[in-house]
C-alpha cells in the first residue's frame, strides 16, 4: 500500500497538483510523468522562488528525487532544454536524477505548426504545443521516438516523410507556404539530442526492477482525457488513471497497490473550449476568477469559473478509483455568503446524475444546486483542522459524502508549508492530526 502513489487531476486541470506533487515528493524517491507534455503548467513555490514546470516532473526540484520521463509522454527538445537550463541556473543538479525513455516519442517543430493552423478550425482552444499532431503522429505512425535518434539514416528519411506531409497539409488544406526544411529541422533535432543522450534509456525496466518509492504525477485532469473526458475538448493523452498502464509501458497489475489521489479545487475551472455546466459568466464568475488568480501558467488565458461540480467530480472518483481526494484552493471561498455545488444535472426536465458522453446533452444541461452556507473567515495559510470555520467543515463533509471518498489533505496556500492534513497517508507521517 505504501510504497506507490498515484496523483491525478479530478477536473479540467489546474487543480494545483504541482504543489501536491511538490510537497509529497519529498516523501517518495522516484516521480514518474507519463503522459501529456509541455501542455502541462505545475507551479510549485519553493524556498520563496517560483518555479513553473511544463515537462520535467515536478520531484525534480527535490536533490533527492529521481525524475522520470516516461513513453507516454510526448517530449519537446527545446523545452526541456529550457527547463534543464532554468534548474541549473537555480543552483538544482538535476546530474543523475533524470531519465527519459527512449519510447517517448517527440514534438517537432510542424507539430507546433499543425497545432497553430489547426486551432483556427477547432475552436478547442490548445496550449498551441504541438500536442494533439505529435500525438496524431504516434498513432498514425509516423512518429519519432528518442530510440531513433541514434539511427541517423532512418530519422533523416521519418523527417524528409514528414516534412513532405506536412507542407502537403498547409497548402492543400490551408493554402498557406511553409518553410519546412528537413535538413535543418534534422541537425538541430540531432543537435540538442546530442546534449540530453546520456539521459535515454528503457524507463519501464526502471521502474519494474527499482525497489525504490514511486509518485506518478497526472498532468492536465479527468475531465480532459482523451476518451473519458469531454471529447473533443480533451487532451490527446490519457489523463485519468487509464493512461497510467500504456503510459508507463507497465500491467496494470503493477499499480494494484497503488495509493490513488485526486487534486480538486473546492470550485471549478477550465481554460479553452468545451462544455462547463456549471461556469458562471457573470459578476460571481469574475470574482472567482479575481480571488483565485485563475489565469493559465502555460498561455496566461483567463480560466473560465464556476461552483463545483460535484457530478463530474463524482464520475471522476470513479473511473480512477480515487481512495481519497485533496482538496485545493478553499480559501477562494471565504467570503462568499452562500457556496453553491451541482449534484446533478437538468436534461430537458430529466435529472441526470451520471456524467453523459453526448457533447449534446451536456451543452444543453443544466446545473442542480444546493446551497451551502458561507463561512466568512479566513481559512488561507490555515495548518490545523482545528483553525477551520464550521462552515467550512461542513463543505468538505458535503463532498465527502457526496463522493463517497475522504477529503485527506487540504491545501490553503500556495506555498509549501500551506496544507493541512485530515486523514494519515500511507508512507507520510502525519503530525498535525
Ligand atoms: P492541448 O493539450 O494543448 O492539445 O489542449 C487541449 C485542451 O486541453 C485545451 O482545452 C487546453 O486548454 C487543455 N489543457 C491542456 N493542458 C492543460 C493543463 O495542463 N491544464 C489545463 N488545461 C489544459
Amino acid at each position: 500500500m505504501d510504497r506507490k502513489l498515484v496523483i491525478l487531476g479530478a477536473q479540467w486541470g489546474d487543480e494545483g497538483k504541482g504543489k501536491i506533487v511538490d510537497l509529497l515528493s519529498e516523501n517518495y524517491d522516484v516521480t514518474v510523468r507519463y503522459q501529456g507534455g509541455s501542455n502541462a503548467g505545475h507551479t510549485v513555490i519553493a524556498n520563496g522562488e517560483k518555479f513553473i514546470l511544463h515537462l520535467l516532473p515536478t520531484g525534480i526540484l527535490h536533490n533527492h528525487v529521481v525524475g522520470v520521463i516516461a513513453q507516454g509522454m510526448v517530449v519537446d527538445l527545446d523545452v526541456l532544454d529550457r527547463e534543464l537550463e532554468g534548474l541549473r541556473e537555480k543552483g538544482i543538479g538535476y546530474e543523475g536524477r533524470l531519465l527519459v525513455s527512449d519510447r517517448a516519442h517527440l514534438v517537432m517543430p510542424y507539430h507546433k505548426l499543425l497545432d497553430r493552423l489547426f486551432e483556427k478550425k477547432s475552436g478547442i482552444g490548445t496550449t498551441l504545443r504541438g500536442i494533439g499532431p505529435a500525438y496524431m503522429f504516434k498513432f498514425g505512425r509516423k512518429g519519432i521516438r528518442l530510440a531513433d535518434l541514434d539511427d541517423e539514416r532512418r530519422l533523416y528519411s521519418l523527417i524528409e516523410e514528414n516534412v513532405a506531409f506536412v507542407k502537403d497539409i498547409c497548402e492543400k488544406v490551408f493554402c498557406e507556404n511553409h518553410d519546412l526544411d528537413a535538413g535543418r529541422i534534422f541537425e538541430e533535432t540531432l543537435e540538442k539530442y546530442s546534449k540530453y543522450r546520456g539521459l535515454v534509456r528503457d524507463v519501464s525496466q526502471y521502474l519494474l526492477r527499482t525497489d525504490k518509492t514511486l509518485l506518478f504525477e497526472g498532468a492536465q485532469g479527468t475531465m480532459l482525457d482523451v476518451d473519458m473526458g469531454t471529447y473533443p475538448y480533451v487532451t490527446s493523452s490519457n489523463s485519468s488513471a487509464l493512461g497510467l498502464s500504456n503510459g508507463t509501458g507497465l500491467s496494470p497489475k503493477f499499480f494494484s497497490d497503488a495509493y490513488f489521489v485526486g487534486v480538486a479545487k473546492a470550485y471549478t475551472t477550465r481554460v479553452g473550449g468545451g462544455p462547463f455546466p456549471t461556469e458562471l459568466e457573470g459578476e460571481e464568475g469574475k470574482r472567482l476568477r479575481d480571488l483565485g488568480g485563475e489565469y493559465g501558467s502555460t498561455t496566461g488565458r483567463p480560466r473560465r469559473c464556476g461552483w463545483l461540480d460535484l457530478v463530474a467530480l463524482k464520475y471522476a472518483v470513479e473511473l480512477n478509483h480515487f481512495d481519497g481526494i485533496i482538496l485545493t484552493k478553499l480559501d477562494v471561498l471565504d467570503t462568499f455568503d452562500e457556496i453553491k455545488v451541482c449534484v446533478a444535472y437538468d436534461y430537458e426536465g430529466e435529472r441526470l446524475e451520471h456524467f453523459p458522453a453526448s457533447l449534446k446533452v451536456l451543452e444543453s444541461s443544466r446545473p442542480v444546486y444546493e446551497t451551502l452556507r458561507g463561512w466568512k473567515r479566513s481559512t488561507k495559510g490555515a495548518k490545523e483542522l482545528k483553525e477551520l470555520p464550521q462552515g467550512a467543515k461542513d463543505y468538505i463533509r458535503f463532498i465527502e459524502e457526496f463522493t463517497g471518498v475522504p477529503v485527506i489533505m487540504l491545501s490553503t496556500g500556495p506555498r509549501r508549508e500551506e496544507f493541512v492534513w485530515l486523514r494519515e497517508l500511507p508512507q507520510i507521517k502525519v503530525s498535525s492530526l
